[in-house]
Formats: structure tokens, sequence, C-alpha cells
């Protein structure tokens, strides 16, 4: 049993102190997928976000294919990536790395699907009672999915459905069924993004934090090549699994608030997503509690020296 990867601590889902960190030391530090171009249609109209309470707008900028920039609260323009075949993906904070850094086996994946082909539909938004780590766990497994998602396991059964994670490159790929790799491309983004197409249609959910851990903001963007009843069908369904989840991450927090579970193994085959995203999360908010510990050292070091000058006074008295 101790060689299987184990959970984060059940605190770590109910902490506004911890959260502070994961924001500092995971999200400060990310790249975020605002979406594919056909998001940015009108020239000029800005698509708002907020992402660990930093907001910030795309909007196209001009005519041209690709125009597209994204800006802070106060103006300035933030470093934003757009990949071959039409994805557009931003900073939040000048701590992240660069896109090729961050996402460096990204790109050859991304090119497989050409998302300037896939029409925006819609956005919906709401908050949920649960930890943002609650959501992003059920997403990068799919044990919960026969028990919880009947009309989804038809479709994509979970006795095939497996998970390629990419540690060095912040990103795992699902696959529902392995004997049709090309059926679809589901991918998460560490630590928050996820890009789902299938069915002649994409959607894309951000699970944005906010500073109370027990709430998450759940943001969805639709896209689909068919309209009325043909994106409606597509629509409906998609909506049915998101609600399945929303309702089981409400109960799986209000369990981890009671305080009786503390931590638990995973399974080594079946949620290798939720043991390669958690032990990111481990690991950067370990670095960053650690640098800000130094930190707090020097500044205490320095601050002793300041108000000791007896030793270099006696000269001017
Ligand atoms: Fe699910």
């Amino acid at each position: 049993m101790d060689s299987l990867p184990r959970t984060l601590p059940s605190s770590w889902y109910r902490s506004a102190p911890l959260y502070q960190l994961e924001r500092r030391g995971v999200f400060l530090k990310a790249w975020y997928l605002l979406g594919p171009v056909t998001r940015f249609e009108i020239v000029g109209e800005g698509v708002d976000y907020e992402i660990a309470g930093v907001k910030l707008v795309a909007r196209r900028t001009s005519d041209e294919e690709g125009a597209i920039a994204v800006f802070g609260e106060d103006g300035t323009e933030l470093r934003s990536h757009l990949t071959s075949t039409g994805l557009i993906f931003s900073t939040i904070s000048d701590a992240a790395p660069t896109f090729e850094e961050f996402f460096p086996e990204l790109e050859p994946l991304l090119a497989t699907v050409d998302f300037t082909k896939l029409p925006y539909r819609k956005s919906i938004k709401y908050e949920g009672k649960f930890n943002w780590k609650t959501m992003v766990d059920g997403y990068q497994e799919c044990l919960h999915c026969q028990y919880t998602h009947p009309s989804f396991s038809v479709y994509y059964p979970p006795t095939t459905y497996a998970v390629e994670n990419h540690p060095k490159s912040n990103f795992s790929r699902h696959i529902a069924d392995p004997e049709k790799r090309d059926d679809g491309l589901f991918l998460y983004f560490f630590p928050n993004c996820t890009l789902n197409v299938y069915g002649g249609g994409m959607s894309s959910f951000r699970v944005c934090p906010t500073d109370d851990p027990n709430v998450t903001r759940m943001e969805f963007d639709y896209y689909h090549q068919g309209v009325g009843d043909v994106f409606e069908r597509y629509y409906q369904f998609v909506r049915q699994v998101a609600m399945e989840d929303f309702e089981l991450c409400e109960k799986a927090q209000e369990n981890l608030l009671r305080g009786v579970y503390e931590t638990g193994i995973l399974n080594p085959v079946k949620e290798t997503g939720v043991a390669f995203y958690q032990q990111r999360v481990l690991e950067q908010v370990f670095e960053q509690h650690e640098k800000e510990e130094t930190a707090a050292a020097v500044h205490i070091r320095t601050d002793s020296a300041v108000e000791t000058p007896t030793t270099i006074e006696p000269t001017a008295a």
C-alpha cells in the first residue's frame, strides 16, 4: 500500500490560506486556454475572464486572422499565444514561464484539429459549493462515470477509458476508446482548463477558484458546426453530463467538510490523471511556501540590522 499514490489531504480542499498559496504558487505561474479564434469574432468586442482573482479581457484588434490581444485590468497587455490551428492561450502574470516552456509537447496534438471551423454558440457560468480541486479530481478519472453518467457511459464505456499524462508538458489526454484514438479530443490543461471535442462540437470549461475555498465558479463555452436542433441535442447531452458532475462535486465537498476523511490512496491504473495533477499542485505549493519562508527570514534579518544601528553610529556622534 505504501507504493500507491496518495491523495492530497482533505484540509487542502477547505483552507483559505492554502488557496492563497495555490494562487501564488500554481495559478500565477500557469497558461490558460481562453478559446478558439471563433470566440472573438467581432473586432473590438471584449470577452471577460477572471482567473484566480485576476481579471482579463481578450479582444480581436483587427480583421486580420489571429489578431487577438489580451489585457489585464490596468490595460497592460498580457502574454498570449495563438496555436497553428487557432487556439488562444494567455498568462495572468509575469510569474509564468514562456508558452513553450509550460506546454513543450502540446502543439503537435492541437494541430490535429482545425479549431477555426468550430463556430461559437454560447457560454454559461455558475458557482458551486466545492473546491476547484474537487471538480478537477472528477475530470481526471472516469471511475465515477458508470455510476454518475449513465448516458455518457453508453457511448464511452469506462472499461476502456484511459488517461495519458504529460507531466513535463502540463496536460493530460483522455482516451475514451483506445481502438478509436481519433474519435474526439479530450484534454486537461494544468491547472484548471479543459477542451472536449466530439460529436461535431466542442466544449471548453474553466474551473475558477474564488477566495472561499468551498466555492468555485464553473465557466463553459460551447462551439458547434450545427445550428438549431443539431446544436440543441449536443447541448442537452453535454449539459446533462456537466450537471451530474456538479451534483457529485457538491456531495463530495460536503463529505470533505465533515472532517472524517483525511487522505486516501489512488487507483494506480485508473486514477493516474488525479495523481499527476495533485502531485504538481503539491510540489508547487511546497516550493512557494519554502520560497516565502526564506524571503520572510531574510526580511527579519534585514529589519533587525536596521533596528540596531549602534555599530555604525559612533563615528557620526
Ligand atoms: Fe464526470
